[in-house]
């Protein structure tokens, strides 16, 4: 029941806070609201004016972008979804929209109206300096308060722009063919919601799930894709905050292995509630997840006590790290020494395949049981950002460390929605994998992390060797040793933890 005072403690303390955050709640999703009238749907034409002038369409007539048709990838892919012609995400967004805008130089957004992430200025030609994600042990208290409260007010604040899809593309003019279903959605719940609808089963009929279809995982666009969602999200909490410098924090989940105290209580925190939980409801109903509240957020690790599972550690983050192929044919969980598939969590750390394994990225989210365990509920917990910006963390030191031609991600014969020309599902206006597979600072932020620190160890090594300098060499590996402690003490003291937990219901880990 009683926190004893140590800094991982600490660490559980402050999870315990972003997940005890306290949440009313609305919807609303992925289209911009002004082109979901009857006219913009079936014109199936989404270039809205950048100002007040209707034919400044795209910003057109300040050079900013014009209305083009839209791009899809062409290429074949493989995986279990062999249909075609039946989901209404296959080509990505055009059985929606087949016209977009297409922003020139650094503009970008539904009507060219912002910049590329990590430009800024007016005409969005300054670099913007990179923001810095933090570990959330080591905010300032003000810090974690404005993470907190920005939370909340995203969790409760209406999308100012976009509106989410209640009903599949058959049924989205309503019974009359003159109501667009769709609906305002809070800007924590669209979040929420893309995820959702990224994983959604295709229907052959009511009831009918096809359920072997998933566009943000078993991939290569599993990093790109969550990359991506949770830069638009920052992108609207540094909005919210008004603090354009505002920053994600991450939990590094491989130097957090505490077992949080069994006194925490925890299903039955939020009164706002979870939204898009209701899978197997919307596929007998024939419908989407509309953004009402659906019930509490469940927990299941402060009583791990059905749950052996224990969290990845540092060796596992680097075992991974030392892959150098970012992903291997099929391009699927059964990939081996696939960067990818490891950081996943589908293979080994090392990569070698056993399919009894569940590590490192999916790992956590069993660990975490409850909403977090569910891929199409996960985003409901916060804690989702900080575990997703830990992934991210590990891909971008791979990124560093590689620096990978970007035709190492897959061209061709990917599952479907993870070929490098894909529009990523459900982002709109369209973004490819292509697109987000460069270095953060190349997108305006940044980590504040070492993940690199194999090296003075082989140094160690390598001079304790010697055979002429045995004394001198262990001289030095003891200096050496007493640095690399205290190093390792700041490090520890600067840039670590979070937690540690288990899950289970469609599981990341279940096979299609
Ligand atoms: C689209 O915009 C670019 C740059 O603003 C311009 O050079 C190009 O001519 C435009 N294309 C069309 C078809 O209007
Ligand atoms: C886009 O959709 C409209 C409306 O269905 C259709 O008339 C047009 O041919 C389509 N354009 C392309 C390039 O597919
Ligand atoms: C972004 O702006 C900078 C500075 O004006 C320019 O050098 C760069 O080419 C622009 N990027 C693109 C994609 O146009
Ligand atoms: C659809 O049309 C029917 C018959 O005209 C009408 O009763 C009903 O209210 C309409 N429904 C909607 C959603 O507009
Ligand atoms: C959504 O919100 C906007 C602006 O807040 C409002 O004008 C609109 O009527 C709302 N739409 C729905 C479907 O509630
Ligand atoms: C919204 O979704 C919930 C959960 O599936 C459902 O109970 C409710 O009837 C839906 N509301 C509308 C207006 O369709
Ligand atoms: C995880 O969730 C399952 C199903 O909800 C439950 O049976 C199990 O006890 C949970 N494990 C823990 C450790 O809470
Ligand atoms: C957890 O481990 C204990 C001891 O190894 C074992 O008795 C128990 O059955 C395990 N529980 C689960 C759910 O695997
Ligand atoms: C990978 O899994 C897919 C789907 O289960 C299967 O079709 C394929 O043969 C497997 N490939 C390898 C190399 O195991
Ligand atoms: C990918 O690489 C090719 C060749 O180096 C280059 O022309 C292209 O612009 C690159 N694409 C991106 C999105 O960086």
């Amino acid at each position: 029941m009683s926190f004893t005072g140590s800094a991982k403690m600490r660490g559980m303390l402050l999870i315990f806070l972003v997940v005890f955050v306290t949440w009313p709640h609305v919807a609303d999703a992925q289209f911009p609201r002004v082109c979901c009238t009857v006219e913009g749907i079936l014109s199936k034409q989404c270039c809205p004016s950048f100002s007040s002038d209707p034919a400044d369409l795209c910003g057109t007539l300040s050079g900013r972008g014009n209305c083009t048709d839209v791009r899809v990838d062409t290429k074949p892919w493989s995986g279990p979804y062999r249909l075609r012609n039946v989901d209404d995400r296959e080509r990505w967004p055009t059985k929606f929209f087949n016209r977009t805008c297409r922003c020139s130089g650094n503009f970008s957004g539904y009507n060219c109206g912002e910049c590329k992430f990590g430009w800024t200025g007016q005409n969005c030609d300054q670099r913007k300096p990179p923001v810095v994600r933090k570990n959330i042990h080591v905010l300032t208290p003000a810090e974690l308060q404005e993470f907190l409260d920005v939370l909340d007010l995203a969790k409760t604040t209406i999308h100012p722009d976009y509106v989410i899809a209640t009903q599949h593309w058959m049924g989205l003019l309503g019974p009359n063919g003159t109501q667009p279903q769709v609906n305002n959605v809070s800007i924590y719940d669209l979040f929420v919601w893309q995820h959702y609808y990224s994983v959604r089963d295709t229907l052959l009929g009511p009831g009918r799930p096809f359920k072997a279809i998933d566009f943000s995982h078993k991939g290569p666009a599993f990093i790109t894709w969550h990359r991506y969602h949770l830069l638009r999200l920052e992108r609207e909490l540094q909005r919210l905050t008004g603090n354009e410098n505002f920053a994600v924090p991450y939990w590094n989940f491989a130097t957090d292995q505490t077992t949080p105290p069994s006194s925490v209580p925890s299903p039955g925190f939020h009164d706002g509630g979870v939204v898009c939980n209701s899978l197997d409801q919307y596929n007998q109903l024939v419908t989407l997840c509309n953004g009402t509240s659906e019930g509490v957020l469940m927990r299941g690790f402060p009583e791990s006590t059905n749950n052996n599972l224990s969290l990845p550690t540092m060796n596992d983050v680097r075992s991974c790290l030392n892959l150098k192929d970012f992903d291997s044919p099929p391009y699927f969980t059964n990939s081996t020494f696939s960067f990818r598939n490891a950081l996943e969590g589908y293979d080994r750390p090392n990569g070698e395949l056993d399919s009894s394994v569940t590590n490192l990225h999916n790992l956590v989210h069993s660990f975490l049981n409850g909403t977090s365990a569910l891929s199409h509920a996960a985003a409901n917990d916060p804690i989702f950002l900080v575990l997703h910006a830990f992934t991210d963390a590990i891909f971008d030191e791979w990124m560093r460390r590689f620096v990978p031609p970007n035709s190492s991600f897959p061209d061709e014969m990917a599952p479907i929605g993870h070929n490098k020309d894909y529009n990523m599902v459900p982002f709109f206006p369209p973004v490819t994998n292509e697109e987000i597979y460069v270095t953060a600072e190349q997108l305006g932020y940044s980590y504040a992390i070492e993940l690199d620190d194999t090296n003075s160890t082989a140094v160690v090594v390598l001079l304790g060797s010697t055979l002429g300098g045995v004394f001198l060499g262990l001289l030095v590996l003891l200096l050496l040793l007493v640095l690399y402690i205290q190093q390792r003490r700041k490090r520890d003291r600067d840039f670590e933890p979070l937690i540690k937990a288990e899950f289970t219901t469609k599981k990341y880990t279940e096979e299609a």
